[in-house]
């Protein structure tokens, strides 16, 4: 009986190491920031950019579509009731990392 612990114990420190550096480094680094940029966004184009109304739709759009579109609203180069103004709040890194988000859920 005894024989097998320290084999056991072993596998479940593994697990454990395994655990923490899976969690560390997909969960925080890459996904928390956009997920939460991402949240404002849900107000109109709907909870993972599916939209419940007549706002457009954003989860079909490629990352590099999305966020080419937001920086052609922020710089005044698409036609825009609100997306100017509210593309101009965000940076070149925060609107590629929008981009990365939304067109990640809808593969
Ligand atoms: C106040 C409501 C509102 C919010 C908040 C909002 N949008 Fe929009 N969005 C619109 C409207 C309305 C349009 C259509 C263009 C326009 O009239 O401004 C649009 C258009 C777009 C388009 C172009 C879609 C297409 O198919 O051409 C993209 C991309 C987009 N929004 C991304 C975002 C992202 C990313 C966020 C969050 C950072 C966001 N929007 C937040 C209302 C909103």
């Amino acid at each position: 009986m005894d024989r097998n612990r320290p084999g056991k114990l072993r596998f479940a420190g593994a697990f454990a190491l395994v655990c923490v550096a899976a969690f560390s480094n997909t969960a925080f680094a890459d996904t928390a920031k956009p997920a939460v940029l991402a949240a404002t966004c849900a107000n109109c184009h709907g909870a993972g950019g599916v939209s419940p109304g007549s706002m457009p739709s954003i989860d079909k759009l490629d990352a590099g579509a999305l966020s080419s579109k937001l920086k052609g609203f922020r710089a005044g180069e698409l036609e825009a009731t609100v997306m100017t103004r509210i593309a101009k709040g965000y940076t070149d890194a925060e609107i590629d990392a929008l981009g990365q988000y939304f067109s990640s859920l809808s593969r």
